[in-house]
């Protein structure tokens, strides 16, 4: 086996603090340009030598040729193993689960999560370490410097390893694995959950429609939903992972999955409607004429843990991203258990699972997850609320009005303005930030600001610092507006503004969202000037 050594252009572009590299297709296919992340890689973690990785995507266009080039590399890098995902598919829950269960060194994940895929659209590459989590920020802080100074990456010559059939192969003195990682993971969620229960719920004319988006659950839950648990064949929507999602925007929520929204949100819709993102780290949960919020979804599972298998000895504690409503934090004071505030983003659950003090987490945008693994997990979420279901024998919204009734409500919605000028955006948020001691002492009729500050975590693991991450205003109503910029859009900048309203009257906990909150809405607008400094009428996407 010849090892080349090919000189390549130290790319920059990746932003510093990012756990991976989110790019139009055509950028990631610019000569050398993969290959100069995959070695970045390879050469932050020098202990790779003679270990094990583990590799897979969420199907999109240039997953595969990708997978080949990394294949190449890690061969001519001198792993001992990597471990693929049979026709290079990978779920993020299911490389996560893989890496852990085979003790690898970490794996790569090719995704851009939710974001459309296709000649003209994004790809994506993150490296997860070996507890199954996002590399933490010294591992990606040195991925970054290495990408900058790199000035050659090692490949193989080699034909193309074919990833249709399940075993080993040899790639040089490289071994590739090809592995059904559906069957793995079904085992996975059957050691947590009740399947008997949910298969005899499934039986008894209980009708639900998953849709996964022709993105990358469609064979797992092929496999869970309909073989497993026995749910109606044609159950599974758009099950059949296509390279550009069949031309849609593989994101779970009210926007994007409107035709299931529209199925389950009426009087005689199915009992039970869920859906998952591109790569599947993602939920979204519905129930006849009924929408769970993320937020009030992470407080149901906490609240109701005890009543399945996997978490029924109790919850160690349970995290929230800043953004989250404060619906958990009811709860975890009711169980009497710790409650985590962090910023957004996944990794920064994973200091707290690996040192046991938190079973389950959550954030607003559509992604919960457990200690059973450490990444979010979409369908981990949906058969929760289905064994929760089975266990129960109520309705979604049955679950939901007795959530409130006991805990009070927190109307919660998410504005999002995309696609708006970086600069102009940075200026706002810089803005805002300057006038924190102004906003502390403002007031408009019943909403008079509590307090107020710009997002700093101190990790209680690590006592790492990560400092500016969202403006939160909290009124003494127990209101709250919170500003961020995203961090995963890959054109302009996205404002996003979480805006929510506790309500502990069970009278007036049945009004629509946006009208509860109309309120808030216009301080945040007043605040923001969005409408006349961005000359926009209306938020791009609500949640
Ligand atoms: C978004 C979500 C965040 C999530 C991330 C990755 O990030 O808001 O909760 O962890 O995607 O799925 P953002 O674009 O807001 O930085
Ligand atoms: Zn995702």
């Amino acid at each position: 086996m010849q090892v080349n050594s090919i000189p390549t252009t130290a790319y920059t572009d990746q932003k510093p603090g990012t756990s991976g590299l989110r790019k139009k297709v055509k950028t990631f296919k610019q000569k050398g340009y993969l290959e100069n992340f995959v070695q970045a890689i390879f050469d932050a973690i020098p202990e790779h030598k003679g270990t094990t990785l583990i590799l897979g995507g969420d199907g999109r266009y240039y997953n595969l040729p990708a997978i080949q080039i990394i294949l190449r590399m890690a061969a001519a890098n001198d792993f001992k193993k990597v471990i693929v995902g049979q026709h290079g598919i990978l779920s993020t829950p299911a490389a996560s689960a893989i890496i852990r269960k085979y003790k690898a060194i970490g794996g790569i994940i090719l995704s851009a999560s939710h974001n459309p895929g296709g000649p003209d659209e994004d790809f994506g590459i993150k490296f997860n370490s070996a507890n199954g989590g996002p590399a933490a920020e010294k591992i990606t802080d040195k991925i970054y410097t290495y990408s900058k100074n790199i000035f050659r990456y090692l490949i193989i010559n080699s034909d193309k390893i074919n990833l249709d059939e399940p075993g080993t192969q040899s790639l040089g003195k490289m071994q590739v694995e090809v592995i059904d990682s559906v069957s793995e993971y079904a085992e996975l969620m059957n050691g947590l959950f009740d399947f008997s229960k949910i298969k005899s719920l499934l039986d008894n004319d209980f009708s639900m429609i998953f849709d996964a988006m022709h993105a990358v659950t469609g064979p797992y839950a092929k496999e869970i939903f309909e073989n497993r648990l026995g749910a109606a064949k044609g159950s599974v929507w758009n099950a059949k992972p296509l390279p550009d999602f069949g031309g849609g925007h593989p994101d779970p929520n009210l926007t994007h999955a409107k035709k299931l929204v529209d199925a389950i949100m009426t009087d005689n819709g199915p009992d039970f409607g869920a859906a998952s993102d591109g790569d599947g780290d993602r939920n979204m949960i519905l129930g006849r004429n009924c929408f769970v919020s993320p937020s009030d979804s992470l407080a149901v599972m906490t609240a109701n843990a005890d009543k399945i298998p996997g978490y029924a000895k109790g919850l160690k504690g349970v995290a929230r991203s800043m953004p989250t409503s404060l619906a958990v934090d009811r709860v975890a004071e009711q169980l009497n258990i710790p409650c985590f505030e962090t910023p957004t983003g996944w990794k920064f659950f994973g200091n707290l699972l690996d040192a046991d003090m938190i079973t389950l987490c959550g954030e607003e945008s559509f992604g919960s997850g457990s200690s059973h693994i450490r990444e979010k997990d979409g369908l981990w979420a949906i058969l929760f609320w289905l064994n929760l279901l089975a266990e129960t024998k109520k309705s979604v919204a049955d679950i939901m009005k007795e959530h409130w009734d006991r805990f009070g409500r927190n109307y919660y919605t998410r504005h999002d303005y995309e696609a708006i000028d970086a600069s102009k955006a940075a200026a706002l948020i810089e803005q805002l930030r300057s006038r924190l001691p102004e906003i502390k002492t403002s007031e408009w009729s019943e909403y008079k600001v509590q307090d107020c500050d710009d997002f700093e975590y101190i990790d209680p693991v690590d006592n790492s610092s990560s400092s500016q991450q969202g403006i939160r205003i909290l009124f003494d109503n127990g209101s709250r507006i919170v500003f961020r910029l995203s961090g995963t859009g890959t054109v302009g900048a996205t404002l996003r503004i979480y805006i929510e309203k506790y309500e502990g009257n069970p009278d007036k906990q049945d009004m629509d969202t946006q009208i509860a909150l109309q309120g808030l809405i216009r301080i945040a607008e007043d605040l923001t000037g969005i409408k006349q400094n961005f000359e926009r009428s209306a938020p791009d996407v609500i949640t």
